[in-house]
């Protein structure tokens, strides 16, 4: 075992020196995104990115499991803990509080190995101190928004303008979110030098309400009698498939694609009645398979060729990627210490690869009861 470990350790830094550079990663998360909800589930989807991306270029991950609602969900990706380790609530509205400050955010790991940290869209992990801020988690820049949801194209909640740079308002009244996004992403994109590897988190306000699409995708679908939303959610899918898009043509255009692993998955179910999760039952809030058996995939260069155009069975919760990506930059996962629980994610790479699909964890928590509307654990 030791003599295969050594063996198995050395073919790997002669792998990895060879490919001479760490890999770029990105994150793609679809908010309230439904398990059906794409065209290659259902053809009353137009989704033509992520239909090539997961069923040409990638590989679909059929067993991939989240909470069953938004910052958990989030809170798990970041720390790498499974969410009732992490946070189970949605921030509230009041209350000085965040995603545990103990907890060493991925990007602050990726930093440590060079990486160039970026974030663009939601995230609903805390923002009432300064300490909670993205640009304080790892991220080198951030724009979007802090809270869980808002008008998409004035950006406003309640009574106030939510949308940043940083840790600067950034008006951006008029243009619906997702294309903001786009704006920001070929700025971060055309002043990434290609040879500092690259971290983006990308989490789309779509599909999340309020229900808003531009008219150029909402002309794509019929109008629909029995859910009148349904078409406003199809059209939101297809604006998240076009920013996702775009990402991927920029990566391509400045050659970071072959070195590129990128991971597309939903926060939580769909919602019913707008959102479809079929075959699967329940829905978004509900630990049914259709609440926290999220629409997943991988892609990019950097997915092994004979694993394109097929799909796993293998088992893997959100918080896996922080492992899996600290392994990938050649980091060390461990964030154990005083205030917090240790990190569980497993390294899901042998997955992706093939060489084993079996999942490392002995079990796969998906939450305890927790009563959503006292949002009191903090
Ligand atoms: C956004 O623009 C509209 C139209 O000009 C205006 O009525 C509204 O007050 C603006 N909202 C904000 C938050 O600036
Ligand atoms: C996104 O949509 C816009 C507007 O329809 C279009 O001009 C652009 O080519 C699309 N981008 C991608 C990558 O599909
Ligand atoms: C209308 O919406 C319902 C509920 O989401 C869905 O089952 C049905 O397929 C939709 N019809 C069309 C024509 O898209
Ligand atoms: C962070 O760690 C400190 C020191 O161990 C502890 O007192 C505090 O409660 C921890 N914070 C959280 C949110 O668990």
């Amino acid at each position: 075992m030791a003599l295969f470990k050594l063996v198995f350790l050395s073919f790997f830094a002669i792998a990895a020196a060879t490919v001479n550079a760490k890999p770029n990663l990105v994150f793609v998360l679809v908010d309230d995104w439904g398990f059906a909800d794409v065209s290659f589930r259902n053809p009353a989807i137009s989704s033509p990115h992520f239909e090539s991306l997961a069923t040409k270029e990638g590989l679909i991950l059929d067993r991939h499991y989240v909470f069953k609602y938004c910052s958990p969900s989030r809170a798990s990706f970041l720390t790498g803990r499974f969410p009732h380790h992490a946070h189970q609530w949605n921030p509230p509205q009041s209350g000085l509080v965040g995603a545990n400050i103990n907890m060493t955010m991925i990007p602050a790991k990726l930093k440590t190995a060079g990486y160039k940290t970026h974030m663009v869209g939601k995230w609903h992990e805390g923002f009432y101190l300064k300490k909670f801020l993205p640009i304080n988690r790892g991220f080198d820049t951030m724009s979007g928004f802090l809270g869980g949801g808002e008008d998409h194209m004035t950006q406003e909640i309640i009574c106030a303008v939510d949308y940043w740079k940083n840790d600067a308002i950034d008006t951006r009244n008029g243009t619906y979110d997702d294309y903001t996004y786009v704006e920001d992403l070929s700025k971060i994109l055309t002043n990434h030098d290609p040879s500092d590897p690259f971290f983006l988190y990308l989490p789309l306000h779509n599909v999340h309400a309020p229900l808003q699409a531009p008219d150029e995708f909402l002309n794509l679908y019929p109008v629909n009698s029995t859910c009148s939303d349904r078409r406003t959610i199809q059209a939101m899918v297809s604006v998240a498939d076009n920013v996702t898009g775009f990402v991927v043509k920029m990566l391509k255009d400045k050659g970071m694609w072959d070195n590129t692993l990128i991971v597309v998955s939903a926060d939580n179910g769909g919602a019913p009645c707008e959102g479809s999760n079929y075959p699967l039952k329940g829905s978004k809030m509900t630990f049914y398979e259709g609440g926290v058996r999220s629409l997943a995939f991988v892609s990019g260069g950097l997915l092994p060729s004979d694993r394109r155009g097929k799909k796993t069975e293998g088992f893997i919760h959100i918080a896996d990627w922080y492992t899996t990506f600290c392994q990938l930059a050649g980091v060390d996962s461990d964030d154990s210490g005083a205030g917090k629980f240790p990190v569980d994610g497993m390294n899901v790479w042998p997955i992706l690869t093939g060489e084993n699909e079996k999942t490392q964890h002995e079990q796969i928590p998906l939450g305890y009861h927790f009563d959503f509307s006292s949002n009191s654990n903090t």
